[in-house]
């Protein structure tokens, strides 16, 4: 593999990533080394700035009724967000041992491009509305502990601090 998992901390991690122009073979390759990472690492989701690189694609598999879901977009954008605000627990593979309950819209729709640059639509909600919103946000340079109340974020200080230096522990 040539890309490893970056930690909170990394500048990588806060920058906006640039978007992807060559659907190529490259592209397909690296889409499949993030599904291995995810899987690796029981993720469900992942953004391309989580392995150091700073593009706009993302990975997503979830298992609906047993079987998996997977889930390539090449710069998504979202095109629509619902009214409501719903927790839900979550983590990151950039910040691990962290959970926390984030507010977010329960229903999303995305716009993008599949690996060979057709245009995708989804619509989606719950789960996978969650698990896009965590991921675009990725892109966008905004972790999910970014978005939780500072107060809850400060008791986090020590463990952050930890997780900081993982990034070179490499
Ligand atoms: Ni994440």
């Amino acid at each position: 593999m040539k890309h490893n998992l970056v930690y909170y901390g990394k500048d990588t991690l806060k920058q906006t990533a640039l978007p992807v122009e060559e659907f190529n073979s490259e592209l397909k390759d690296l889409s499949e080394e993030m599904f291995l990472i995810m899987k690796k690492n029981n993720g469900i989701g992942l953004a391309a700035p989580q392995i150091n690189l700073s593009r706009r694609i993302i990975t997503i598999e979830l298992s609906v009724n047993d079987s998996a879901s997977r889930f390539v977009i090449v710069n998504p954008e979202i095109e629509w967000l619902s009214d409501d605000r719903v927790p839900y627990e979550e983590g990151c593979l950039s910040i691990p041992g962290i959970y926390e309950n984030v507010d977010r819209p329960s229903a999303v729709k995305v716009r993008g491009y599949d690996l060979n640059g057709n245009k995708l639509t989804y619509d989606a909600e719950n789960v996978f509305a969650r698990v896009l919103q965590h991921e675009i946000d990725h892109l966008n340079g905004i972790l999910f502990i970014d978005r939780i109340e500072e107060f809850i974020r400060k008791e986090y200080l020590k463990e952050l601090k930890k997780i900081k230096k993982m990034n070179r522990d490499k």
